[in-house]
């Protein structure tokens, strides 16, 4: 595989999806390594995961900060001092300003625990539960301005059973999660996505990753 990116990983919590970053790295399927985890929150277990890594972490609690402007100044020096190439959000619980985003632009990634754009903000899986669909699932995207809006990298989806509860729910779209994000890493690392309008495509193909790519109806 080719050379090794740093990639900084953002959490607030548990942490299974930078769980999933580390184990994908570690085993040679994405070309990254772990440079730095950041939490806005000294308990998340996510920086027990990076420690028991030998990975460096960093907490920059918000609540010490004036504005979010200022608490995402302090986020950027942190994440450029680590010299990481990707910014990856997971389950990074706060609302990221211009100056995050224009520090980074195009690097930073997100995921969210629905077919967006249904379903955007927090409670993903209770949002699909009580508004009744069929199918629900989780997206990965670039990150912009807006809350959960910015363009789509991969998706997958999973069924919604009658006698879901919002944990049984969550817990089926968090293993696809695990799937898709160190998927959607590999492709941005490996130069391989470009940017046409919303649309995401795979350079060399033309194609829109994870996408059925023949048409029965066609
Ligand atoms: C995930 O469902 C993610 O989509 C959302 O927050 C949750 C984080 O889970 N943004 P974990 O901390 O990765 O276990």
């Amino acid at each position: 595989m080719s050379e090794k990116h740093e990639i900084a990983v953002l959490v607030s919590g548990s942490g299974s999806n930078l769980q999933a970053i580390i184990d994908a790295s570690e085993r040679g399927e994405i070309p990254c390594r772990v440079g730095i985890v950041v939490s806005n929150r000294a308990d998340a277990y996510g920086l027990v995961r990076a420690r028991n890594h030998g990975i460096p972490t960093e907490v920059v609690d918000h609540r010490a900060f004036e504005s979010r402007e200022a608490f995402d100044a302090r986020l950027v020096e942190v994440v450029r001092s680590s010299g990481a190439h990707l910014v990856c959000l997971a389950g990074f619980m706060r609302v990221v300003t211009p100056v995050f985003l224009r520090a980074f632009p195009h690097r930073i990634l997100n995921i969210h625990p629905a077919l967006l754009p249904s379903f955007p903000g927090t409670h993903g899986p209770r949002q699909a539960l009580q508004y009744g669909v069929r199918f629900s699932g989780c997206t990965v995207h670039f990150l912009d301005e807006g809350v959960d809006t910015g363009p789509i990298i991969v998706q997958a989806v999973v069924p919604v059973y009658e006698d879901d509860t919002e944990e049984t729910l969550a817990a089926r779209i968090l293993r696809e999660e695990h799937r898709i994000y160190p998927m959607a890493i590999r492709l941005f690392l490996e130069g391989r996505l470009a940017l046409s309008g919303r649309r995401v495509f795979t350079k060399e193909t033309g194609k829109i990753p994870g996408f059925s790519h023949r048409n029965p109806d066609a």
